[in-house]
């Protein structure tokens, strides 16, 4: 089933006459890519934004890489199907494990999280700890990453199974979320790290929590920061930078759009207008 929005029609008409009016496609899991968002809408407030929360199939971090090849494939024919002139993947699971292989499928850029993350970590630390999702620490995508840039550096990755689902029931303040935080980040303090790199898009939500645990000269990496100015670049360098003002942003999610509302209320401060969309329709096999 397709919904449609009231937005379609003026995005199909940018994109086929004034390409640099197209919107950008952003995608996460759930919440974790409105961290990009925010600095999207900081970084580069002209542009417009079609928001994609996979949120039926969330978590991404403890499935297979067939899974979440499957379920990137999705929302990118969905996205192409919107036109967008861009993606970004604002989640590492994805990046770490399907990036490179789809980037060849589509006829728009397409951007991941790790290499800009890694790059800025490789900038501050010399012995830099990443906590990320089970898949995105198994795959090892920031370890190499990370010592591509700079194999002098030293590297420790942790999985953190249980903060997405924390985060999604936005149990942050919860003491639970702290214990269990602390578990986390014990063999990294152990290491004495100098950097902590956010390997998932949802943890700059705990920063309150990571930060009051952490030792004040640990320096935290936040690769949104990072993905928005490769983004902003990347426009800049195609000549599609939007230099208008932009559309409302539109956010569509798999799951319960009542639900994303809440949470997008909660993270940006606004009331988002939610469709809900089964993005496995845009692919026709
Ligand atoms: N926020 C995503 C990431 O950066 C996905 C988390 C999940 O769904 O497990 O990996």
């Amino acid at each position: 089933m397709h919904s449609t929005s009231i937005f379609d029609n003026h995005f199909d008409t940018f994109s086929s006459q004034e390409p640099q009016r197209a919107p950008i496609g952003v995608f996460d899991s759930g919440v974790g890519g409105l961290t990009v968002l925010r600095q999207i809408y900081q970084q580069l407030p002209n542009e417009s934004i079609i928001y994609v929360g996979d949120t039926a199939r969330l978590p991404y971090g403890i499935r297979s890489q067939t899974e979440i090849l499957q379920f990137v494939r999705e929302i990118l024919h969905w996205m192409q199907q919107q036109r967008v002139k861009m993606a970004v993947m604002a989640c590492n699971t994805s990046s770490a494990l399907a990036l490179d292989i789809v980037r060849q499928e589509f006829n728009f850029p397409i951007l991941g999280v790790i290499l800009p993350g890694a790059k800025a970590a490789v900038q501050q630390g010399q012995r830099i700890g990443v906590i990320a999702t089970p898949a995105t620490a198994q795959s090892n995508a920031y370890r190499q990453a990370i010592l591509e840039i700079n194999p002098n550096v030293q590297v420790w990755q942790v999985s953190c199974p249980e903060f997405v689902p924390l985060i999604e029931q936005n149990r942050i303040h919860d003491p639970y979320t702290t214990e269990i935080a602390k578990t986390y980040l014990e063999p990294l303090l152990r290491q004495e790290i100098d950097t902590l790199v956010y390997g998932c898009t949802h943890y700059p939500h705990l920063s309150p929590v990571l930060r009051s645990l952490l030792p004040s000269q640990v320096k935290l990496i936040n690769p949104a920061v990072h993905v928005v100015a490769a983004c902003s670049q990347e426009l800049d360098i195609l000549g599609i930078k939007n230099t208008h003002p932009p559309m409302p942003t539109r956010f569509a999610v798999s799951g319960c759009p009542q639900q994303f509302t809440q949470s997008g209320l909660h993270w940006l401060g606004y009331t988002p207008m939610v469709e809900q969309v089964c993005f496995a329709d845009a692919v026709v096999s």
